[in-house]
Order: C-alpha cells, then sequence, then structure tokens
C-alpha cells in the first residue's frame, strides 16, 4: 500500500497487514518506527473502502516486537523519554481510533513496548511459542507506552501488578489464562487464524463492527448507567443504516446479507 523502512504495510481481499521489520533487533521499537506505525495507520485510516481489518504482526519467526529500542534509549533525558512515550501514545492510540477492527498476530517474544502495541488492538491472537512481559523495572524504569494502562484493563490490577513487578515473562498458555490473548494457534497456523477470524468479522455489518469497537472502548470505564445510555444512542444510530434494513431483511427472507456498509 506504501513503503516504509522499518515496517511493512501490505494489503490483500480486504485484510491489511501491518508487520514491525526490524528482526535483527527482534523489531524493536525506535522512533523512527514508532513514527512509521503512525504513518501506516493514517494509510489504513484513509482506505476505509480497501480495508476492512487490520493485522499487526512482526518479522521473523523469534519476536513480534521485545519491546522499545534499548540501544536508543539508554542516553535519553526526561524531556526525551516523555516525546518518545508520546510519539507511542500517539501511533498506538491510531489502532484504537480506527474504525477497523484490529487483530495482533503475536508471533514471538512480545515484550515491554511490543505487548503494550499488542495491547492497543482489539484482539490478540498469540502463537503457543510466544512470550510475553513488561521487563522495564529490569531496566530501572517503568513501562511507557500504555503498559500500566492497558495490560491493567486486560488482566486486571493484581496480575499487571506482578508481571510488571517481577518483570519476569509469562509464556502462551498463561498469556490465554489472564486475558492476554483471545486465541492461542501453532505457529505455523497464526496467520491464517488470525486471517481466518478476519473473514468472519468482513461477513458482517461493518458500520456495526466499528460502532461496538467504539462504544467497547469509550464506555468501558464510565459509569454503567453513562454506559448504558451512550450504547443506547450509539444502537439507535445503527437503525438509520441500510446495512440494518438488510441484515434484518436477509434474516426474514431465509438469505444471507449482503451488506454494503451503508
Ligand atoms: N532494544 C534494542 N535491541 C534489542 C532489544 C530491544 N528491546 N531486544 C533485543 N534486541 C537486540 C539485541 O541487542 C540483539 O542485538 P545484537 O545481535 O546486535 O547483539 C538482538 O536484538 C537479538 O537479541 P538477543 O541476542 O538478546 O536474543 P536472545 O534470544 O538471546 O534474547 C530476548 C531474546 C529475551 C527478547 C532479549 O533480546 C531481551 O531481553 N530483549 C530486551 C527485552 C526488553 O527488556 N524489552 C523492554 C524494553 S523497555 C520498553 O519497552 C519500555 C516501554 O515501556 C516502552
Amino acid at each position: 500500500m506504501k513503503d516504509f523502512k522499518n515496517v511493512l504495510l501490505e494489503a490483500e481481499d480486504g485484510i491489511a497487514t501491518l508487520t514491525i521489520n526490524r528482526p535483527k533487533s527482534l523489531n524493536a521499537l525506535n522512533s523512527d518506527t514508532l513514527t512509521e506505525i503512525g504513518e501506516a495507520l493514517d494509510v489504513v485510516k484513509n482506505n476505509e473502502d480497501a480495508v476492512k481489518v487490520l493485522i499487526i504482526t512482526g518479522s521473523g519467526e523469534k519476536a513480534f516486537v521485545a519491546g522499545a529500542d534499548i540501544s536508543q534509549m539508554r542516553d535519553m533525558n526526561p524531556i526525551e523519554a516523555s516525546e518518545l512515550s508520546k510519539l507511542a501514545h500517539n501511533s498506538f492510540g491510531k489502532i484504537e481510533d480506527l474504525k477497523q477492527f484490529t487483530i495482533a498476530a503475536v508471533n514471538g517474544y512480545c515484550l515491554g513496548g511490543g505487548l503494550e502495541l499488542a495491547s492497543s488492538c482489539d484482539i490478540r491472537v498469540i502463537s503457543s511459542k510466544a512470550k510475553f512481559g513488561q521487563p522495564e523495572v529490569t531496566l530501572g524504569i517503568i513501562p511507557g507506552f500504555g503498559g500500566t494502562q492497558r495490560l491493567t484493563r486486560l488482566v486486571g490490577r493484581g496480575k499487571a501488578k506482578e508481571m510488571i513487578a517481577t518483570g519476569t515473562m509469562i509464556d502462551a498458555k498463561e498469556a490465554y489464562r489472564v486475558g492476554i490473548a483471545e486465541e492461542v494457534a501453532e505457529p505455523e497456523e497464526l496467520i491464517n487464524k488470525a486471517t481466518e477470524i478476519a473473514k468472519t468479522i468482513m461477513k458482517n455489518g461493518l458500520i456495526g463492527v466499528g460502532m461496538a469497537k467504539y462504544v467497547i472502548d469509550r464506555a468501558a470505564d464510565l459509569p454503567l448507567d453513562t454506559a448504558i445510555d451512550f450504547e443506547t444512542q450509539m444502537w439507535s444510530q445503527t437503525f438509520a443504516t441500510e446495512d440494518q434494513t438488510e441484515g434484518m431483511t436477509a434474516f426474514l427472507e431465509k438469505r444471507h446479507a449482503n451488506f454494503t456498509n451503508k
């Protein structure tokens, strides 16, 4: 779709794949890579007709992303650290802001900034060989690309604190058990599994898919009555779409719906 230096962005049959592509550094996130992730997400956002679902993965067999780039961070001062953190927040925030559904296909080490990137996606499909951790305290810092917040929202305060304070890794089985991952696949089946989920989503009314994602993300941390009101507002808006008429008519006519995403 567009050429970058540190990431690959490809699209086929409505599914875009963003691959973090610095395998020699286990796909570590330096500022250039974070900037390019943001730019690639802008391309995805502006191509809603061509891209219905986005898969994010890592290059090579070993790592999804082994964290922020330690060689870049070692000599940073607090102001530079703050800028790097804001750059990551800006790029990862774009994942949540996409109308398209996002799937992290975690193919190996998913550490620090890597777990923070995966946690920004809508769901995580992981290799049975993947390993997860927030090892920042082993480097004398804390998670800075959203880990204290997004991991906590996925696994709860206790598990997040345990992972962050020990800095140790957990395996795929444990990641699935604690709610980091929605699906586990054998390494050679990982992309097939993510693609299969993407194709199932793409059969549905994509206005509904995008709106459901939006309501879940925007309202999950609100008081329940406010959140329920918000759901009612968004639910009622789906009745102004052609997809609603088509979806319900198709059901009543006992045929598959032909959604036009209008
Ligand atoms: N930054 C920069 N380079 C990294 C890196 C990182 N996060 N992770 C790995 N690399 C580099 C290594 O330095 C090495 O480079 P050279 O070949 O030039 O020596 C190469 O990738 C391969 O790594 P290893 O030789 O270490 O591979 P391994 O199989 O022995 O170990 C590993 C794999 C356990 C993942 C190990 O590389 C590791 O512990 N990496 C660092 C993990 C980490 O601490 N991540 C958190 C970073 S901090 C962060 O992300 C902050 C935040 O909140 C945003």
